[in-house]
């Protein structure tokens, strides 16, 4: 059995996210934006496994956010892309992605038993309750209006998930959304479980988050504002007798030179932007989300291009370390990291910046 990085408590985590997306986090037009191709995420995968960063993340997406370029309009499927992952790496972390609604629990059970089984225990598990509306009339489902009834399927799914993991007899579940007929899960994940993350925004989903996840994920906008929701969600959690960690995801924009980092951020995401899908991004998360505040979503427009909401790390070495030692002392237990193209500017990026981490403690 592997080491499962993901449930080692020392260390700030580092992860990668949405490489199985076209467009990485970056909605720009600039023909060296993200090329999603599998060569490319294995070639990543592999770097990513050598440099002991901690997990990958990828994002389940089944339709585009439009746009000149269709942003997030070609997807490798989060399952099949960490099993083949995990397949090919040795420490590193592998996290598929999965829609509730859109995937019957005992089948989910069974893929993240095999990937955590392929992977030797280094699987984990992203839980989505829905929120992007098109999306789901893409795939024939109705997303409830009301966010009660989103995590409440959530939870009953997941219940019927943790169980399968648990249970070495079969069984029959009579739920509000299943009707299970003796079913059973061997093999069952390598540790019984495996690590959970929740994205959740509202306070419905935070409480499912705080019930199931080992990881809950808040986008850091304000680190003021962060620091009291780290503490409120720590507490959240407490209450439950549970312990959660808070991860957030950044952006990287990393060279020698401070110009030369704001230049390519101006060239990626200004000058070259693929606004029609930066507002159709921005539209979809007022409509139905709550993982963005609100009052600082319609701030942010220039952010969404950059990094689809990212914390921006943009400038030296040095000036990345500061923005990542921020996060660190605003109480984020770990951060994503993106890249507008992740395979050509990670090397710079760990060869860089992952010495002063070491240097500075935090790794
Ligand atoms: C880091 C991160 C990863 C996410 N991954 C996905 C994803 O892959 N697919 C998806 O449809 N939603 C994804 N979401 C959306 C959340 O799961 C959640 O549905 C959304 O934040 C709305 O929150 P709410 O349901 O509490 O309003 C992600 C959000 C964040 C911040």
């Amino acid at each position: 059995m592997a080491e499962n990085l993901m449930l080692r408590r020392e260390g700030f985590k580092l992860g990668t996210f949405s490489s199985n997306c076209s467009s990485g986090m970056t909605v720009t037009k600039i023909p060296e934006r993200w090329d999603a191709s599998w060569e490319n995420n294995l070639k990543l995968g592999r770097m990513l496994d050598e440099a002991g960063i901690d997990f990958m993340l990828p994002i389940a997406r089944w339709i585009g956010y439009g746009g000149e370029t269709d942003f997030h309009g070609g997807v490798l499927e989060p399952v099949v892309w960490a099993t083949a992952l995990l397949a090919s790496t040795q420490r590193i972390s592998v996290f598929a992605t999965v829609h509730t609604a859109a995937n019957n629990p005992v089948v989910t059970a069974k893929q993240i038993a095999t990937m955590d089984q392929v992977g030797g225990g280094r699987a984990g598990l992203n839980i989505v309750a829905g929120w992007n509306k098109p999306e789901y009339e893409a795939l024939g489902l109705d997303l409830p209006a009301d966010h009660e009834t989103r995590y409440g399927y959530a939870q009953e799914w997941f219940d019927v998930v943790r169980k399968l993991w648990q249970s070495d007899t079969h069984f029959d579940w009579e739920g509000e959304y299943f009707h299970l007929r003796g079913v059973k899960g061997a093999p069952g994940p390598v540790r019984g479980g495996v690590p959970i993350l929740n994205a959740a925004g509202s306070g419905q989903g935070r409480e499912f988050a705080t019930r199931n996840a080992d990881y809950l994920f808040t986008p850091a906008i304000d680190l003021t504002r962060s620091v009291d929701e780290i503490a409120a969600l720590k507490a959240q959690a407490a209450g439950k007798g549970r312990e959660v960690g808070v991860l957030t995801f950044s952006h990287v924009i990393c060279r020698e030179t401070e110009a030369e980092a704001r230049d390519w951020l101006t060239h990626t995401a200004e000058t070259n932007a693929d606004w029609e899908a930066v507002d159709n991004l921005v539209k979809l998360q007022f409509a139905h989300a709550q993982s963005f505040p609100h009052d600082l979503l319609a701030q942010i427009r220039h952010l969404m291009a950059a990094g689809h909401g990212g914390y921006p790390l943009v400038g030296t070495p040095e000036q990345v370390v500061e923005g990542i030692l921020s996060l660190h002392a605003a109480g984020f237990a770990g951060t994503t990291l993106s890249f507008v193209d992740y395979a050509e500017e990670f090397p710079f990026f760990r060869d860089r910046v992952l010495p002063l981490l070491a240097q500075a403690g935090i790794r």
